[in-house]
C-alpha cells in the first residue's frame, strides 16, 4: 500500500467524534457502531484541506467546474453512469436530503414505504414529517435478504403510497440489488406513480463479484421518477464535512426539491466539504481500491473467526457496505440479555438490530471499517463473554 496504513490505530477520543463519545460506557469499550471508519482519509484530501486552511479566508463558497468534472467522472468511471451537471443539487447530508424530499414531494399524511430492517433515519424522516409509514419487510432466504414483491405492490396499492425510500446497497443487511430486482421495483413504482428516493451513499462498497447499479440508470422512465442521493462521506470518511450530491434528472422534481431547500435556508455548501469531495473524487481511486481490499480481508477474518470460535453467531454474508449483520438467535438469550452481553460483558458498542426495525431483534450491526487488530480484540471479548453464559451446552 502506498502512503496509507489501515492497520494503524488512531486514537479518536477527545476529537469530538460521536463514535467515541462514551458517556456512561466503560472507558475501554471497543466502538464498532456508527457508520464512519477508524482510518485516516486519503492524503490528497488532507493536502487540499491544508492548503485551504493556509489561505485563511473561508467565506461563502460554491463548487467550480473542476468539482463537477470530478463528481461526474467518478460515477462514469466507477459505475459507467453518465450523469449531467444540471441534475446535481447540494445538501449538507443525505439524511437532510431525505427530509427535504419527503417535505417537498409528498403531503402531510401521504404514505411512504420502506423495506425494514433498514437504516433508522428512514423511519424518522417519514414520521417526523407527519407522513404515514408503510413497511414491507425484507424476507431472508438462506442468508440472503430479498424484497417480497407481492407484499411490496399490495402495500403500495392498499395505502396509496406516494414515495418509496430505497437503500441501495442496503444498510444493515448488506444487499447489493441486482438489475432485475431494481427493474421490478421501478416497474411497480411507475405503475402506481410512486416516486423513488434511492439512497446510494454506500455505492462504492461492494465485495468482489458484486456490481452496484445506480437506480437512475435502470431506464429513462425510472430516471424521470427518482432522486438518487450520493455522498463521498462514507467512501472517503468525510461525514463531518457535510457534503452530499443529490441527482435529480426531472426538472419539475428538482425545482420542488430546490424550493424546499431554499425555505429551509440552505444555500451555500461548506467550503471544506466541497474541496474534500473534489480531491477525493479526483485522486482518491487508488486509496479506495486498497481500502476495499483491506475490508475484504476484515470480512474474511470475521467469517473465519466466527466459524472457528463462535459458530452459534451467524454472519449474514454482505454483498456490500462495511457494516455486517450478525444473527445471535443461536445463543438462546432474550433481547435484554443480549444487550447486557454485548455492552457490559464484552464491552463492545455495536448497533442493536432493533433500531433497524422489529425484524432486527437478536441481530447486531457491526462496523468492520477498523484496524484488524481491533476486530480481533472485539471478537475475543465476544467469545469470552459467550463462553461465560450460564447453562449453555454448546
Ligand atoms: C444508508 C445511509 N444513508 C445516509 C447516511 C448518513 O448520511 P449523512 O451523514 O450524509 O446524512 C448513512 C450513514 O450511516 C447511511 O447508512
Amino acid at each position: 500500500m502506498e502512503n496509507w496504513n489501515f492497520d494503524e490505530i488512531i486514537d479518536r477520543r477527545g476529537t469530538y467524534c460521536e463514535k467515541y463519545n462514551f458517556q456512561d460506557r466503560p472507558e475501554d469499550t471497543l466502538s464498532l457502531w456508527v457508520a464512519d471508519m477508524d482510518f485516516r482519509v486519503c492524503p490528497s484530501v488532507t493536502k487540499a484541506l491544508c492548503q485551504r486552511v493556509e489561505h485563511g479566508v473561508y467565506g461563502y463558497s460554491s463548487p467550480g467546474e473542476e468539482y463537477y468534472e470530478a463528481l461526474l467522472g467518478w460515477f462514469s468511471s466507477r459505475f459507467g453512469w453518465k450523469a449531467e451537471k444540471e441534475w446535481v443539487v447540494h445538501t449538507p447530508g443525505v439524511v437532510y436530503a431525505l427530509n427535504t424530499a419527503v417535505r417537498s414531494l409528498t403531503e402531510p399524511n401521504d404514505a411512504v414505504l420502506i423495506l425494514p430492517p433498514v437504516y433508522r433515519p428512514f423511519f424518522n424522516v417519514v414520521q417526523n414529517n407527519g407522513r404515514k409509514l408503510v413497511e414491507s419487510p425484507l424476507v431472508e432466504k438462506e442468508g440472503v435478504y430479498q424484497v417480497n414483491f407481492e407484499d411490496f405492490e399490495r402495500k403500495i396499492v392498499e395505502n396509496s403510497v406516494k414515495m418509496f425510500i430505497l437503500c441501495s446497497p442496503h444498510n444493515p443487511v448488506g444487499r447489493v440489488w441486482k438489475r432485475d430486482e431494481l427493474e421490478q421495483m421501478a416497474q411497480i413504482c411507475l405503475r402506481h406513480n410512486v416516486l423513488v428516493i434511492s439512497d446510494e451513499i454506500h455505492a462504492d462498497f461492494t465485495y468482489p463479484g458484486q456490481q452496484h447499479i445506480p437506480f437512475i440508470s435502470i431506464s429513462e422512465q425510472a430516471a424521470q421518477h427518482c432522486i438518487v442521493c450520493t455522498a463521498p462521506s462514507k467512501t472517503f470518511n468525510l461525514a463531518g464535512l457535510q457534503c452530499s450530491n443529490i441527482f435529480i434528472p426531472n426538472p419539475e422534481i428538482r425545482a420542488a426539491f430546490r424550493g424546499e431547500l431554499s425555505r429551509q435556508g440552505f444555500e451555500f455548501p461548506n467550503v471544506m466539504g466541497i474541496l474534500a469531495c473534489q480531491a477525493a473524487y479526483t485522486e482518491g481511486g487508488p486509496w479506495l481500491d486498497d481500502l476495499l481490499q483491506y475490508l475484504e480481508g476484515n470480512l474474511e477474518f470475521v467469517r473465519s473467526y466466527l466459524r472457528e470460535n463462535l459458530p452459534c453467531v451467524r454472519l449474514i454474508e454482505p454483498q456490500g457496505t462495511y457494516l455486517i449483520w450478525l444473527d445471535f438467535h443461536g445463543l438462546g438469550l432474550n433481547a435484554e440479555q443480549l444487550e447486557d452481553l454485548v455492552s457490559n460483558k464484552a464491552r463492545l458498542w455495536l448497533d442493536d438490530g432493533l433500531i433497524f426495525g422489529k425484524e432486527g431483534e437478536l441481530f447486531e450491526r457491526v462496523n468492520i471499517a477498523a484496524p484488524r487488530s481491533i476486530l480481533r480484540q472485539a471478537l475475543d471479548r465476544l467469545a469470552e463473554a459467550v463462553a461465560h453464559i450460564p447453562h449453555r451446552d454448546s
